[in-house]
């Protein structure tokens, strides 16, 4: 393995969520989640929980239409028709993008355990994104409304006590967005 293969897929991943019709296949996403499984745990406690919403589903078209609501209902400052269009635009989101994954992490009675489970999920979440990327597809990472769905962890069966990490939208990119960081100095100090 070339190292510069690694970075160069670390440098080139973006965050999508504008994706084209192409299907996500389950055996391709059963990979991106062994992937996301080989993320670095401390005390092996592989804390990651993953839910897959499956494109047609009944429970997509569930949360699609919670998610609907939801933003209908907190986006009250708008006027009609936009308010409307606004939350149907939510909905159509959550129903058409071509795999959609809750994840999710471990607490633990120790506070340092559940911070130690959270990163590494994050870590997860990076491995999926990544696998995901190096097949051509792309992933946006929301920590938005739909993860905050009044009821949702009882509606897709995701124990109470577990951490949302994120909703992850995936698909083909639309098109790659330009992404920029800021210069290392900046968050780089040589002692
Ligand atoms: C913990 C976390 C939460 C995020 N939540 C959101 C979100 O709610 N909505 C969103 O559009 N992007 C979200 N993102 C994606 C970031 O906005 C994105 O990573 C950032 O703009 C940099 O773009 P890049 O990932 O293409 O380099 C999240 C990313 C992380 C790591």
């Amino acid at each position: 393995m070339s190292s510069n293969s690694v970075t160069d897929a670390i440098r080139s991943r973006r965050s999508v969520r504008e994706f084209t019709d192409k299907p996500v296949g389950n055996d391709q996403l059963s990979d991106w989640l062994e992937a996301a499984c080989w993320a670095p745990n401390h005390r092996l406690t592989e804390p990651w929980r993953f839910i897959v919403l499956e494109h047609g589903g009944a429970k997509r078209r569930e949360i699609a239409e919670m998610f609907r609501l939801l933003s209908y209902e907190t986006s009250d400052q708008l006027p009609e028709p936009k308010r409307t269009a606004v939350a149907d635009a939510a909905r159509e989101e959550v129903l058409s993008a071509p795999a959609f994954v809750y994840a999710y992490s471990l607490i633990d009675d120790d506070e340092e355990v559940t911070k130690e489970n959270y990163a590494a999920t994050a870590c997860a979440v990076q491995n999926l994104s990544l696998a995901a990327h190096a097949d051509g597809f792309a992933v946006g990472w929301s920590t938005g409304r739909v993860t905050r769905l009044p009821g949702l962890a009882s509606t897709i069966g995701a124990d109470e006590s577990w951490d949302m990490i994120a909703g992850l939208f995936i698909g083909e990119p639309e098109r790659v967005p330009r992404a920029q960081r800021q210069p290392m100095e900046e968050v780089v100090t040589w002692l």
